[in-house]
């Protein structure tokens, strides 16, 4: 039998609601498997977040990283809370771990699934279901800036805001992009940038990136302006497979993604720090949803579908597959949440997921 140990850090909001309905159905999922497959969770909570920053001045504890690196996955909820900065529960514990653990790889499905009606007309027309490809490590978040009232006063602040675009992090994304391609149906890579108005980092990107798609002649590519991208995402979505993005456009892109499938509730991501040496970190895309938090209404498919993505990561694809059934079972079944028009609580739904495992 493997025992995977696995880190939750629920954080703060529906963060908490939607990774406890995430477990449960990685436990169920552990205590239905009899077979020589036989895998169980090891369960690590860590209660780090908006309330341990009140507490003690800090999202996360000081030796977190240290304590986190032992785990095979981390299973993630959201940060934020009205009462601390966005950027400082963002950086203090998200950023600090997909950065101090180098996961540069976020990747983001968007999937349309059945019984969920989408805004896009399309969607019932032609099947779609693109993955957006985040570099997850520099770009624009990269953290590089300051900034400076002393110098020139009240009223007359400055900041600067750099990105940071290496060779390195953009070939390791890119290609990242590709393979992933190359594993799918359709196998077309999309690059986005905005090289005609940031001619450095992106114009890096842009290079990189054709120098990339030379490798693979049989995966077809083109390249796209992140504007015009967000247009296409609405008017032309069946173009796409793999969308590869630097940070930030990605990001907005993702949400976007997952808006036209029907809600931001339904997104999964991964943080993959591709080369094994630290814990992936498994993640709804949504964040703690303060609007709905407590209620317990909100939408679990992300991060079920989040724990889905971990289950692949673990080495456990059919496993993994099978999740993803039992979330189409349930949407196609009618047991719809709130935020897609529906009334099913989250419990509701995490039950009827776990009763259509099979
Ligand atoms: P949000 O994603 O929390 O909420 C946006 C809208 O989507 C809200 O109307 C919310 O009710 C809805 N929503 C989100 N998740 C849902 C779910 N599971 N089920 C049903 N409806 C859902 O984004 P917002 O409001 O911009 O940010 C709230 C806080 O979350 C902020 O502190 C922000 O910094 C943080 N945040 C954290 C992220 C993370 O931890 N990865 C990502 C995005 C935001
Ligand atoms: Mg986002």
């Amino acid at each position: 039998m493997q025992t995977f140990r696995i880190a939750a850090i629920p954080a703060d909001g529906v963060g908490r609601e939607v990774v406890a309905a995430g477990r449960e159905v990685l436990d169920a999922l552990a205590s239905a498997s009899k077979s020589a497959s036989d895998f169980a969770f090891d369960w690590t909570e860590f209660d780090w977040g908006c309330d341990h920053y009140h507490r003690t001045g800090r999202m996360m504890a000081e030796d977190g990283l240290d304590r986190l690196k032992e785990f095979d996955a981390i299973y993630f909820g959201a940060v934020g809370w009205p009462s601390v900065p966005d950027h400082i529960s963002l950086w203090g514990l998200r950023l600090a771990v997909c950065q101090g653990f180098d996961q540069w790889a976020n990747v983001r499905p968007v999937r349309f699934l059945p019984g969920v009606t989408s805004p896009l007309r399309k969607a019932a027309e032609v099947p779609l279901d693109w993955v957006v490809v985040r570099e997850n490590s520099e770009g624009e978040y990269a953290g590089l800036g300051g900034r400076n009232l002393a110098a020139r006063g009240p009223g007359s602040e400055v900041a600067i805001q750099s990105s940071l675009f290496t060779e390195a992090g953009c070939e390791r994304i890119i290609r990242y992009a590709f393979e992933l391609a190359a594993t799918r149906e359709r196998k077309h890579v999309t690059s986005v940038t905005k090289s005609n108005a940031q001619q450095f980092g992106m114009v890096l990107w842009d290079d990189v990136f054709r120098r990339v798609a030379a490798e693979y002649p049989h995966i077809e590519s083109d390249s796209c302006l992140v504007d015009a991208m967000a247009a296409r995402f609405v008017l032309r979505p069946e173009d796409l497979s793999v969308v590869v993005a630097s940070n930030l456009h990605a990001d907005i892109l993702s949400d976007l993604g997952s808006a036209l499938a029907g809600s931001l509730g339904l997104a999964a991501s991964a943080n993959y720090n591709p080369e094994r040496r630290f814990p992936s970190m498994f993640e709804p895309v949504h964040g703690s949803a303060p609007d709905i938090a407590g209620q317990g209404v909100a939408n679990p498919i992300g991060a079920i579908g989040s724990a889905a993505l971990m289950l692949g990561h673990l080495g456990l694809p059919a496993e993994a597959a099978r999740v993803d059934r039992a979330i189409e079972a349930t949407t196609a079944a009618g047991v719809l949440p709130r935020d897609l028009g529906g009334t099913a609580s989250t419990q509701e739904i995490t039950l009827a997921v776990i009763d259509s495992l099979g």
